[in-house]
């Protein structure tokens, strides 16, 4: 029986490395109530959050998951005080700026789902600059929801497919729920077959409502900031335990 006292390699070891997901979504909460619980401002939550970035993504790739997204920013997360809203923006470029190397020499291309044109115009260069240095790479596939909500990806999707009836592009009787989902911004990406929330709240929150219809979940108890690669592995463990019938018996 897997728990978070055995060591990484002893959870690798129950880990069925030919049949790992394919895709893993992770609903990043809980930083604000980190940070609370310890008297900190809520931005020292995002701080540490971003550690467990680091972290996460490192494991994910070296495990060979090859699509990981990250929900970091959402449509809604504007309404947020400012103080806390450019925090994380100077968090997110941080990140970019510390970790840029060392994603891209590790292969992983990373993309981002989600409207980047109102973020602020630093924020907004260094993830241009970000994708544009690994859009050749070959490894995991990071995704990174930024300014991102499921019901606008899928607004977004509906406007751009429109365009292409109107050139004449894509014919209304071919539309499938195959190809709707190259509309999407994970497009040519296969759907996740794992989301990983932690913080205890039990919803969606806005994120990848067209992808995740079949996607198996896994709720954790614990705060974002305190979430580690065993929790990862453990979660791996769980999901391939699961019966995926996509609705069939
Ligand atoms: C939700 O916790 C978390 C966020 C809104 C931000 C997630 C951002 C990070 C983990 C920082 C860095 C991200 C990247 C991609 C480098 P919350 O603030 O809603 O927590 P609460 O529910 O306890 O208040």
């Amino acid at each position: 029986m897997a728990d978070i006292n055995q060591t990484i390699e002893q959870l690798k070891s129950q880990i069925d490395m030919i049949n790992l997901p394919k895709h893993v979504a992770i609903i990043m909460d809980g930083n604000g109530r980190w940070a609370k619980k310890r008297f900190l401002p809520r931005n020292f939550g995002h701080q540490e959050g971003m550690e467990r970035v680091i972290e996460i993504v490192g494991a994910a790739s070296n495990l060979g998951i090859k699509h990981l997204s990250l929900y970091a920013f959402s449509t809604e997360n504007w309404k947020r005080p400012l103080e806390e809203v450019q925090g994380l923006m100077k968090i997110l470029v941080q990140y970019i700026m510390r970790e840029l190397d060392k994603l891209h020499k590790n292969n992983v291309k990373v993309q981002i789902m989600g409207d980047i044109e109102k973020l602020p115009k630093y924020a907004k260069d260094e993830v241009i600059k970000t994708m544009r240095t690994t859009s050749q790479n070959t490894g995991m596939i990071l995704n990174i929801g930024l300014n991102y909500g499921g019901r606008d990806e899928i607004i977004f999707g509906i406007k751009n497919l429109l365009i292409d009836i109107e050139m004449g592009k894509i014919n209304i009787d071919d539309l499938n729920e195959t190809n709707f989902s190259n509309y999407l911004y994970t497009k040519g990406q296969p759907d996740p077959d794992l989301l990983i929330r932690p913080s205890g709240e039990l919803r969606l929150s806005n994120f990848m409502l067209y992808q995740i219809a079949y996607t198996e979940f896994c709720f954790y108890d614990i705060l974002w900031p305190d979430f580690t690669e065993k929790h990862l592995l453990l979660s791996i463990i769980d999901y391939q335990k699961r019966n995926r019938r996509f609705g069939g018996i």
